[in-house]
């Protein structure tokens, strides 16, 4: 089977381009799409059988559970049990966006999709092509990232692309996603709420909102991670990511030390800042085989919506080694961070 590409202009959506789209996944089959945050690997969430082809394709672990996207908000009542007013003010500042919420679910939830827990976790994705799809496909879609299990998330059609032809019958290619980092997984089933992932909506803006929020102990060193996904490794790429870390100065110099011992045969990938790149110097730029710039420390959103395809790059162009600037851990940084802590840990 070839996969089917179907380009569409989030800026003109036209219904019956989606359609063909929307009959595969009433059918029961897998179809790839644009979010905001990655692309997602979709099928009708109230499908048993057509999510368990989700987990046969991506080779994912069947305990660990997947997102269901809903487009509006009347829906979310299909799914959930129960709607606290944490909830109530998620939805009103946060969605469509890229956070996800855990919930109570309801019965018609197959075990399937939410890998045996008694919860659910619910998104309504910002990204226009996302919402029309749901709304036309008529059912409320679950989508893990779309890429095969423990590689980089996809933030272009062609990462999904890498990873899935042959393998799914279709792939709707939306352009560049804007955020680059999955969505922050927010479990609101105790009585204060707990990052459980985090993502695209930080931990200060929800702190504003709901006040007091927790990290989950998963997100602190040595710890067993609540939310399931996150015990597996993860966004890796093939090469090894060595991290850099210190003052701006101290990153250059650690990117000049590896250049300069660097062994006959071994390629080696930066994933850096502009400002790093700009101060290494042509000289050392040469001995890298892959240089990817992230934009500069000035616009860590924009650096962290380009880390995923910086590490694909770096697979691309056969990196042994990839070394990969970190970011202060601060807004949008600890979803960078966590990202890039687990592709450097294998
Ligand atoms: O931005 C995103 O969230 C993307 C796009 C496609 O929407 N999706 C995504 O899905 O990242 P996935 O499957 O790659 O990650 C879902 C995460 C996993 O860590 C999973 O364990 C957690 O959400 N999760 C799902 N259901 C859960 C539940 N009931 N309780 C706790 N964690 C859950
Ligand atoms: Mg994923």
């Amino acid at each position: 089977m070839e996969t089917k590409k179907i380009v569409i202009n989030p800026n003109d959506i036209q219904d019956s381009l989606l359609e063909e789209a929307a009959e595969l996944l009433r059918r029961g089959k897998v179809v790839a799409f644009p979010t905001e945050t990655v692309y997602g690997l979709g099928a009708d969430a109230l499908n048993a059988d057509a999510c368990r082809e989700i987990f046969a394709v991506k080779g994912r672990p069947a305990d660990n559970p997947l997102i269901v996207h809903i487009a509006d908000i009347t829906d979310v009542h299909r799914v959930v049990r129960q709607w606290p007013q944490q909830a109530q003010l998620c939805f009103e500042n946060f969605w469509p966006g890229p956070l996800t919420l855990v919930l109570p679910k309801q019965a018609i939830v197959p075990d399937t999709v939410s890998g045996g827990l008694d919860t659910v976790a619910v998104r309504m994705p910002s990204h226009p092509i996302a919402l029309a799809l749901i709304r036309v496909t008529g059912r409320p879609l679950a989508a893990p990232s779309a890429n095969i299990s423990g590689k980089p998330s996809p933030t272009e059609a062609e990462h999904v692309w890498q990873d899935f032809n042959g393998r799914i019958p279709l792939l709707i290619d939306g352009g560049t996603c804007s955020v680059g980092l999955e969505s922050t997984v927010l479990d609101l089933t105790g009585p204060i709420p707990v990052i459980l992932r985090p993502g695209g909506v930080t931990r200060e803006q929800l702190a504003g909102v709901l006040g007091r929020v927790e990290l989950d102990k998963a997100l602190r060193p040595e710890q067993q991670p609540k939310a399931p996904g996150m015990k597996y490794r993860h966004y890796a790429p093939e090469g090894q990511v060595v991290l850099l870390n210190g003052s701006h100065s101290e990153k250059v110099r650690q990117v000049q030390a590896r250049l300069d011992s660097k062994r006959d045969g071994c390629r080696y990938g930066l994933v850096a800042m502009q400002e790093t790149i700009t101060a290494l110097g042509q000289e050392h730029l040469d001995k890298a085989e892959a240089v990817f710039n992230l934009g500069s420390a000035q616009n860590p959103e924009e650096a962290a919506s380009r880390l995923f395809a910086g590490l694909r790059y770096c697979d691309e162009q056969k990196a042994d080694i990839i070394l990969a600037e970190e970011m202060p851990i601060d807004g949008i940084g600890l979803a960078f961070m966590n990202r890039l802590r687990k592709a450097a840990s294998k």
